[in-house]
């Protein structure tokens, strides 16, 4: 028997993707080379802006008829569509056999039973009882070996206005540190050398536990910086609301944890922030970019930005190009705003035109493009270690690496590397994209 999965969206769905293949695998599934290859299809979906959802039902659409032709594949949607549609999905998708939402798919096997022969759809999306991320030991075949990717907490608790996460992924819910560490430690004994831990927001990490046994957030960090043999450390996505200076501390203390913070902004005014629900303004937001680059001169700082919020008015607009000039991030993700019922400001009103918001986030992109090649030019001269990502597109002794900032560094050598080697860099050249750096040693 044959699987196969594919994965939109987040890290979330990556890491939920590689559980279901390693449940798949020790079920003893083995891998399809190809979507219509398998007896068992999985989409995993993602529905944070309308676009992601369309797509993960355009696809779901076009395997109709594949579906009516053999009878005996199972197909599954999981993720975050999953989960919002329930019921509604096989209303729509009648060939669509499961329907799972996020936390029911550690008991997948046990579901394919049920579902088998019986032609009956199987929907499960229930997030009322307390849930708990059962233990995971991943193994190491499966994507990037030098680095990984480790959950450390599901779900959100903030309701941001426009945000659907809250609604798909259910309540914050902490893994205990001694299960992360045991990963991490695993992975380690695996080969890896680089580790991001994820959570919708890291920083309320262990607010879910009791206030006596709890471990915070800058805690579980310290525990998994030390942990022998690591030598590269990332964590995503921080809330500004609930960045602490313990937080700050730890790109002081801790040698292996990465020069880079992604700190969502959003947008640059205060009225938006606040029909956002984001609970921090402006200038809390500028305080925190002052405080990391106090602690961290050299830090790179990265943002997530929704344009034409509704009725964002041009001054609005003006604020969050404003910000994006005081703050000058490394890069930037850039979105125009998408309804995501049942989200609340599906209900605010909104006057500005697509055409408008369009030329919004044209204008903050094209910035941004700027302020990133002039950035990556302050490196120009700095010597950089360098983790291997592999050979570059270019080839021909062309090498990928990646800066502890988390930019990509292009240089040449005759030495062949694996992904995880370390090399030192002088950078001779900032772009768009990447660095362009010399060899100091291999
Ligand atoms: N938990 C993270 C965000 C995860 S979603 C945080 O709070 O920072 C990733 C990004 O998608 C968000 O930062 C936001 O910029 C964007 N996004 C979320 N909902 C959106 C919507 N309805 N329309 C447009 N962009 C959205
Ligand atoms: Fe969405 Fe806000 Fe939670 Fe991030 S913090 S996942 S934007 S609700
Ligand atoms: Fe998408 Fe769900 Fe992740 S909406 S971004 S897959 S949490």
């Amino acid at each position: 028997m044959k699987f196969y999965i594919e994965t939109f969206g987040c890290q979330m769905n990556d890491r939920d993707s590689l559980i279901m293949t390693q449940i798949l695998e020790q079920a003893g599934y083995g891998q399809g080379a190809g979507i219509l290859d398998a007896d068992v299809i999985v989409i995993n979906t993602c529905s944070i802006r309308g676009k992601a959802e369309q797509k993960a039902y355009s696809l779901i659409g076009s395997l109709r008829k594949h579906k009516l032709a053999n009878p005996a594949t199972i197909l599954i949607v999981t993720g975050c569509v999953a989960q919002q549609e329930g019921a509604a999905m096989v209303s729509r998708m009648g060939h669509v056999d499961m329907v799972l939402g996020p936390q029911a798919i550690y008991g997948l096997i046990d579901h394919l039973e049920t579902v088998k022969g019986t032609g009956e759809s199987l929907i499960l999306t229930d997030q009322s009882k307390k849930f708990a991320i059962p233990p995971f030991l991943p193994d190491i075949h499966h994507s990037t070996p030098h680095k990984r990717f480790v959950t450390i907490m599901q779900g959100c608790n903030n309701f941001c206005t426009y945000c659907i996460v809250p609604f798909t992924r259910g309540r914050e819910v902490s893994r205990s540190p001694a299960d992360i560490i045991a990963e991490v430690q695993h992975l380690i004994s695996l080969g890896v050398k680089e580790i991001t831990l994820l959570g919708q927001n890291v920083n309320s990490y262990g607010l879910d536990q009791p206030a006596d046994s709890r471990t915070s957030f800058p805690q579980l960090l310290r525990e998994v910086a030390a942990i022998e043999g690591l030598m590269r450390l990332r964590f995503t996505t921080s809330n500004a609301k609930d960045l602490s200076p313990e937080l700050m501390d730890c790109f002081r203390d801790l040698d292996n944890l990465c020069l880079h913070f992604h700190l969502p902004m959003q947008s640059g005014s205060n009225e938006i922030l606040e029909r956002m629900n984001r609970k921090y303004t402006v200038a809390d937001y500028l305080v925190l970019v002052d405080g990391l680059r106090t602690v961290a001169p050299d830090i790179s700082i990265t943002t997530d930005v929704i344009v034409g919020f509704p009725n964002e008015t041009d001054a609005d607009f003006m604020g969050t190009m404003a910000l994006m000039e005081q703050v000058r991030y490394d890069s930037a993700f850039s979105f125009i705003y998408s309804n995501r019922p049942p989200a609340l400001s599906c209900d605010f009103a909104d006057d500005i035109s697509k055409e408008e918001k369009s030329r919004r986030l044209a204008l903050f992109q094209k910035r941004q493009r700027e302020i990133t090649v002039e950035q990556h030019q302050r490196f120009i001269g700095r010597e950089f270690d360098l983790m291997i990502e592999g050979e570059s597109k270019m080839g021909h002794g062309q090498w990928s690496g990646r800066s502890t900032h988390n930019i990509i560094v292009n240089f040449h050598s005759g030495v062949q590397y694996k992904p995880g080697d370390m090399v030192r860099v002088v950078v001779t050249e900032g772009l768009m994209n990447s660095l362009r750096a010399e060899l100091i040693e291999s």
